[in-house]
């Protein structure tokens, strides 16, 4: 989503704004703007609709900026249209200024401001926050007093970011519901909403808390909290120099994150397995055996991770559990009993809809539990209990690493505890999941064969996935990815239900991925492939060796995946259908890392 920089007190600050802007383009956005200051507060910018590159190259044929500090923006569009005038910075008399997230009052402030002469130049509910700031520099004497006497009055959730004629030198930052840090190094002070934005010399980072303004100068960091004391925050290192991502030798940053997948899951694994001892090594905190209830709470991919894992918890653990998207369970007034503890599942840690789910039932007073890939993210602060995932930074839009790592905690977290497996079959689900990181290496092959189906799905308008038990969820993440990245319509559906309504889509040549798997449920599975094939569905099943042989000539594509156990499969086959989505958009020649309309970490409601 929106992505924000400042930078104060550097010579070379427009180079450095721009490229903050750059290492935010995987968060999703469809325009961007720059705007830079000088010692004497003198301001210029420059907006452009599209990618970073397209505001790179106006900056280019200008000569760049000038400019010690400034601040720049990604846009992704809330109100108003993916157009230049609506791109940020806005500029309202001696204030350039950048949002994310939304105003909700802006239309009471808008009519305030234009019955005092103000006009507005674009549709944005930001713009008057520009205007505000502007006004109240003539009431205060002290320009953070006047941020502060602005941020006051905005209703809603927003991250901004501001510079001002009449401050030279200062950038004004404040955080309501909306990720924004600042950073220092090297007597340069740094506002940002994603560590990834902060260049190598950011050596300290301040994570901002809600209410909280702050004001960076040259080397220094005036953070106050909502009642405009100094507040003291908590720091870390900067990402430095080791933390930067670059593809490597692949071509899309999705591609390498499929393939870092052995690895990563590996190392999630060890984080909570203890393979020599045969034991599992779970915070001390997390006792699911004194849980009647666990409620899983996530948005998208991470959701699906959450259906996955409720198959497990249910039937290893035998714990009652419920899974819901958060923008439902949030808003639906969601009934709590003894016992209940809730887990958030959310790569970002920052997913809005998410967040707010978790503050729910904190306050309701429940355990909050956040398994979350971001170590320094909101949602891993205010939870009781944080189960981290090691996938390393996720820089594609669509998921995959940090699914299959979420999937590798949620099958070690259930059935832990609960001693309903004897020592036995602990040892054998250790042993089904220690095998999930080579097993995926091994899936990785099917690329080749893969690549041949994806060349014939870009030419589809609707792809089906079905699955079974806990193969279902997979099949809605399958649905989910292709859809995202190659704009086809996928749909995922358990097969069972394929009866009640999918198989009317069912005509000649329309292609069904089946997850098939030789498990308890297969000859079942097996009757779905027949009822779509009879009606002239190209079955195309990704199965197991077993399950590969029973299908002789029941599907007309198959693509044979290592045979695994019931915990580390939907991890296997994952990879299965990562590839197709993959492979099909890029024979679309879709922007794979950067899908339209899509964000990275959906910040805003
Ligand atoms: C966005 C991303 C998805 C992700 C979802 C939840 O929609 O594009 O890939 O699954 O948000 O994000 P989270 O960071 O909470 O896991």
């Amino acid at each position: 989503m929106c992505g924000i920089v400042g930078v104060s007190g550097r010579a070379d600050a427009c180079e450095v704004l721009v490229e903050g802007l750059r290492r935010l383009e995987y968060r999703g956005y469809d325009s961007a703007g720059v705007c830079g200051a000088g010692l004497d507060g003198a301001m210029a910018g420059e907006r452009a609709a599209g990618k970073v590159s397209a505001l790179a190259a106006k900056l280019a044929a200008r000569g760049g900026l000038a400019g010690m500090s400034g601040i720049a923006h990604t846009r992704w569009a809330t109100h108003g249209a993916a157009e230049e005038r609506n791109a940020h910075p806005h500029r309202a008399g001696r204030v350039a200024l950048v949002h994310n997230g939304i105003i909700e009052n802006h239309a009471a402030l808008k009519a305030e401001l234009m019955a005092a002469g103000r006009t507005f130049q674009s549709d944005t509910d930001s713009e008057v926050v520009a205007h505000l700031f502007d006004a109240a520099l003539d009431v205060h004497a002290d320009p953070h007093d006047a941020w502060r006497a602005v941020v006051g009055r905005l209703q809603g959730a927003f991250a901004l970011a501001a510079v001002s004629e009449s401050a030279p030198g200062l950038v004004f930052g404040a955080r309501k519901a909306a990720p924004l840090l600042a950073a220092l190094g090297n007597g340069t002070g740094y506002i940002a909403s994603d560590a990834m934005a902060l260049p190598e010399d950011a050596a300290t980072i301040i994570y901002l808390e809600d209410g909280d303004t702050v004001v960076a100068g040259p080397g220094s960091a005036d953070v106050r909290d909502a009642q405009g004391r100094p507040a003291q925050r908590k720091q870390a290192a900067g990402p430095g120099v080791f933390g930067r991502v670059d593809k490597g030798p692949f071509r899309h940053f999705m591609e390498k994150e499929i393939h870092e997948q052995p690895e990563v899951v590996g190392r999630t694994l060890a984080a909570y397995l203890d393979l020599a001892g045969g034991a599992v090594n779970l915070p001390a905190a997390v006792d699911f055996a004194a849980m009647n209830r666990l409620l899983i709470v996530g948005c998208g991919t991470a959701a699906y991770a959450g259906m996955v894992a409720r198959y497990w918890f249910e039937s290893l653990a035998g714990l009652p559990t419920e899974v819901d998207i958060a923008s439902e369970f949030r808003y639906r007034d969601p009934a709590f009993a003894k016992g209940d503890a809730a887990l958030f599942i959310s790569q970002s840690g920052e997913t809005a809809d998410t967040l707010e789910a978790l503050r729910l039932c904190k306050a309701a007073g429940l355990i909050t539990i956040a398994l979350t890939n971001t170590p320094h993210s909101t949602m891993a602060r205010e939870a009781d209990i944080v189960l981290p995932t090691l996938a390393g930074p996720e820089i594609g839009v669509a998921s995959t690493k940090a699914f299959t790592c979420q999937l590798a905690a949620l099958a070690v977290a259930a059935g832990a505890q609960r001693e309903r497996m004897d020592a036995q079959a602990v040892q054998a689900a250790i042993a089904d999941l220690s095998a999930a990181p080579r097993l995926m290496g091994e899936a990785l092959n099917l690329r080749q064969g893969v690549d041949a189906l994806a060349l014939d799905l870009a030419r589809s308008d609707i792809v089906l996935f079905l699955g079974r038990n806990s193969l279902y969820p997979l099949a809605l993440e399958g649905a989910l990815k292709l859809k995202e990245i190659s704009y086809i319509h996928a749909e995922g559906y358990a097969a069972g239900e394929l009866k009640h309504g999918p198989i009317a889509l069912i005509e000649e040549g329309v292609a069904v991925i089946v997850l098939a798997p030789m498990d308890a449920l297969f000859d079942k599975t097996r009757s779905s492939i027949e009822q779509v094939r009879a009606r002239g569905a190209r079955v195309i099943a990704v199965a197991d060796p077993e399950a590969a042989a029973a299908l002789d000539g029941q599907s007309a594509l198959t693509f044979v995946t290592p045979a695994a156990g019931r915990l580390a499969a939907p991890i296997v086959m994952a990879v299965a259908v990562q590839l197709i989505a993959y492979l099909t958009a890029v024979h679309k020649g879709t922007d794979v890392d950067q899908p339209r309309n899509l964000a990275k970490s959906v910040t805003v409601e």
